[in-house]
């Protein structure tokens, strides 16, 4: 049996009860122990505690010091496009003088640019980059992550990518409606082909599909038609919905029992109250409306009219160049007006609810998995508080302590 003990934690934090989503004023609540162990056996949370608690006489085991530091745990990034090849700099330059996302996309930039570059790299260099991005996005606390396909949009790159998340120890998303690729005349055309010639293979390596609900990609009809034949292969289901414009993503993610409706920056009242009034879980992205200089999402409304929310960070090349949840954490905090409690909790059991894992993932109890971040910061809230801070000391993952790059 592997153990691992981390001891003389200054505070250890974790959303607080068992059951998830947590919704409403439940988001916010966090339970705190201060000067506390964990132990962790054969990659699980054997149990945790104040130090003056610790049972006598636990025998042979590896431990970590950690005076100083404090746990939470492990960060869930629910939402990536980190399987990609290329960059999009000069784009970004363009962005910078003056040019908008859309007009980018519209012009054959954009998503587009980036399917060019990965349709080029072949599976082993898309492995490759898999896990350098895991590696960043480890090194900034997250030990749990999904990506997405989507820069392929052909048959045996959209799998490949499929495969090189999961070789990397991500959860895959088939994102097969993101873009129609030029060698099809239209939407719906592209769809034919990638429900019939892609999803039956897709199915059996992702565990959602995705689309992207927006003027300029896919529309309401074409969207149920694709989310239908990923439901009924077997496959969860994600929408990209009202990113720029409302287009009907959060009633069509409600009619489909979807997992989650993801983006929410032109959200109005109506999406609110009727977001707020289901199941479905709203996961916001304030790095991609910073990274575009777009309106940030209506989360504190969300909250206070009783939705689920999760945060994530929507790492990709083109509209949020960033790994890093801490800082979706502050933005959270000082634009989307979360406390670094509900932001914590949005970050990990909220997120791994979105995963279909929050039995597993995204607390520090018990028969969770051992996946822990060490922040080196007096309070936990630094997690927000610190802006664009390093916080991460070490990562625990499935009870060992990991390499951080
Ligand atoms: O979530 N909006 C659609 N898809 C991604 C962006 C992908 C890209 O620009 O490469 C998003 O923002
Ligand atoms: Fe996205």
């Amino acid at each position: 049996m592997s153990r691992l003990l981390v001891r003389d934690l200054a505070q250890l934090v974790s959303p607080a009860g068992s059951g998830a989503p947590l919704r409403g004023h439940e988001l916010g609540k966090v339970e705190i122990v201060t000067d506390a162990y964990v132990l962790c056996e054969d990659g699980r949370i054997a149990a945790t505690g104040a130090m003056r608690d610790l049972p006598a006489g636990l025998g042979d085991l590896d431990e970590l010091d950690a005076r100083g530091l404090v746990a939470i745990p492990g960060l869930v990034d629910c939402h990536t496009h980190a399987c990609f090849a290329g960059d999009r700099v000069d784009e970004f330059a363009l962005r910078a003088a003056g040019a908008t996302y859309e007009e980018l996309h519209a012009a054959g930039g954009g998503i587009l640019s980036t399917v060019r570059a990965t349709r080029a790299a072949g599976e082993e260099l898309l492995t490759e980059a898999v896990r350098r991005h895991r590696g960043w996005m480890l090194s900034a606390g997250t030990t749990t992550f999904e990506a997405k396909s989507g820069y392929g949009l052909d048959r045996d790159t959209e799998l490949a990518q499929l495969r090189a998340i999961r070789a990397a120890g991500g959860i895959p998303t088939w994102l097969g409606a993101h873009a129609v690729p030029p060698e099809h005349p239209d939407a719906d055309r592209y769809l034919d082909f990638a429900l019939a010639e892609v999803l039956p293979e897709a199915a059996q390596i992702a565990e959602a599909a995705d689309v992207f609900l927006e003027r300029g990609a896919f529309d309401a009809v074409q969207a149920r038609r694709y989310l239908s034949g990923a439901a009924d292969a077997g496959l969860a289901l994600r929408l990209h919905g009202d990113q720029f414009t409302e287009q009907g993503a959060i009633p069509l993610a409600i009619e489909l029992g979807a997992r989650s409706v993801d983006h929410l920056e032109a959200t109005g009242a109506v999406g609110v109250a009727a977001l707020a009034s289901s199941d479905v879980t709203g996961v916001l992205l304030p790095a991609c409306a910073l990274f575009l200089d777009r309106p940030m999402p209506p989360a504190r409304a969300l909250i206070d009219a009783g939705a689920s929310v999760a945060l994530a960070t929507d790492f990709n090349p083109g509209s949020s160049f960033t790994e890093s949840l801490p800082l979706v954490c502050s933005l959270a905090a000082t634009q989307l007006r979360l406390d670094p409690a509900e932001a914590l909790t949005a970050a990990t059991v909220n997120a791994a609810h979105v995963l279909g894992r929050a039995d597993r993932k995204g607390r520090i109890a018990p028969g969770y998995d051992a996946d822990l971040a060490l922040l080196d910061a007096p309070d936990w809230r630094y997690l927000a508080y610190h802006l664009g801070h390093d916080h991460v000391a070490a990562v625990v993952l499935a009870g060992e302590r990991a390499e951080l790059g």
